[in-house]
């Protein structure tokens, strides 16, 4: 397969002139730079004002910093410059530090300052092979006048700050009875049913299971109530925002899940976001390059894409981060405003890049392990007829691919649970429609 191609040649050609050209572009750039940096420094003329305070949240200096104000402004401050440019090695050195700061606030914005004041310190990269970027982002501070009511059910129930987290009405009631049975025989304590309507939660009372009836006049519910299905789709994201700036972590659960061990005990905890996948073996779980070809192109036929299957928005793990909030936030504003699969929208803010128009998410992902938390594709297809991978014992099981969820999610407590290993036999692979 042909690899990269060269496309250097033509570019070389007009070296000699566009390095004169660049050359001149680099001095008027440097010229601007100067502008802006004076502007940033002296916002209030040149030699009046010599505080510098870093820039905090809610200050001007980023908008200012952006872009910057007027090239009036900027041709004032130049003139200026040249007056004192003798006197100018302390002033260069605040330049170099102004420099710094501008380029953290282009950077990452808010987000790039804050990580900037609270390491205090800027270091050199390590030796080759040494360096590693940031993938687990700071927790934030629990906020719990955002629910108090909801803040005190956790305290008691949580664990490390962690909880399992479903959302039932009474249409999944006979799911949840399989769900919160087998969480109980793994001996899970930290788990939550937020109950959508009242049968749900008096039959949760009855079944001694933990459960938090939304009250109908909190904020979020009338942005459930207000549109159609896509706005209750997006009433799921808006819930968990409020676990999350409670300062808790929450494993989300779909109710279609048979639970054979606890997932607690087989989660890295390093990104905002792990999540099981939808893939049905290592590559299409874990990713792939997938060669696109167009015969047509001749030498440069074949074109290389990365896929993977996309992560399944009934079963992640969700960490109190900013970035985790924000696509929660990312996720409801569309569903509220599109009529889209929550499923597809919750991958594209994951994984589709900043690009002109678009600011991506900055947010850390990981995949769970596919023969783990498994999905019933996996199951049903594979799994089942391979001897080793049928010995392994999963920590949870989907049956997200399979429309007759309920007698599925029985077989399988037969199968692991009760060790009849006829109790899957009777399943075609896939559903006959
Ligand atoms: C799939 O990935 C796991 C973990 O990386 C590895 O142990 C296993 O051998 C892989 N299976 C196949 C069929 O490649
Ligand atoms: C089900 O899947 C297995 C393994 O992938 C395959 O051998 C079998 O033929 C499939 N059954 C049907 C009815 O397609
Ligand atoms: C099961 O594992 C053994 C030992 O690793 C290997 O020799 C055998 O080929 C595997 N069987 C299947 C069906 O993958």
């Amino acid at each position: 397969m042909i690899g990269r191609r060269e496309r250097e040649g033509p570019l070389m050609r007009n070296n000699a002139q566009s390095l004169r050209k660049s050359r001149v572009l680099t001095a008027v750039a440097i010229g601007i730079l100067i502008g802006c940096i004076l502007a940033f420094l002296f916002p209030n003329g040149f030699i009046v004002s010599h505080s510098r305070h870093l820039p905090v949240k809610g200050s001007k200096t980023q908008e200012i910093s952006a872009e910057c104000e007027s090239s009036d402004r900027v041709n004032m401050l130049k003139s200026e410059f040249v007056a004192v440019s003798d006197n100018n090695a302390e002033l260069k050195k605040q330049v170099r530090e102004l420099t710094e700061r501008l380029r953290l606030a282009e950077q990452g914005k808010d987000q790039a300052q804050k990580q900037f004041l609270a390491l205090g310190k800027q270091v050199k990269a390590g030796p080759f092979g040494t360096v590693k970027g940031f993938r687990t982002n700071p927790t934030v501070v629990p906020d719990e006048s955002v629910n108090p009511r909801l803040a005190k059910i956790l305290e008691k129930i949580a664990i490390n700050r962690e909880i399992i987290v479903a959302l039932a009405n009474s249409n999944v009631k006979e799911m949840l009875e399989v769900w919160f049975t087998n969480i109980k025989r793994v001996g899970i304590p930290n788990y939550i049913v937020v109950a959508l309507d009242d049968e749900i939660s008096k039959y949760c009372e009855l079944n001694q299971v933990p459960f938090y009836k939304r009250d109908p006049d909190e904020g979020i519910d009338t942005i459930g109530k207000s549109g159609g299905n896509h706005a209750v789709s997006g009433l799921k994201f808006l819930i968990l925002r409020e676990f999350l700036q409670l300062g808790y972590s929450v494993l989300l659960s779909d109710v279609d899940i048979v639970y054979l061990q606890n997932p607690f005990n087989h989660l890295y905890r390093d990104s905002d976001v792990e999540s099981m996948s939808d893939g049905h073996d290592n590559m299409t779980t874990y990713g792939f390059n997938d060669v696109f070809d167009e015969p047509a192109m001749g030498w440069s036929r074949y074109a290389h894409t990365m896929r993977i299957w996309v992560y399944n928005s009934g079963f992640f793990y969700i960490r109190p981060t900013i970035p985790s909030i924000e696509l929660l936030d990312r996720v409801a504003t569309r569903l509220s405003k599109e009529n889209a699969w929550d499923q597809a929208v919750f991958n594209e803010e994951l994984f589709y890049p900043s690009h002109p128009g678009y600011e991506g998410l900055h947010a850390a992902r990981r995949t769970m392990d596919i023969y783990l938390f498994m999905n019933s594709k996996v199951l049903f297809k594979t799994v089942r007829y391979d001897a080793n991978l049928s010995k392994l014992k999963p920590v949870i099981i989907h049956v997200n691919y399979h429309p007759d969820k309920l007698p599925r999610m029985k077989a399988i407590v037969e199968y692991y649970v009760n060790g009849k290993q006829e109790a899957l036999k009777p399943f075609p692979n896939g559903s006959s429609w």
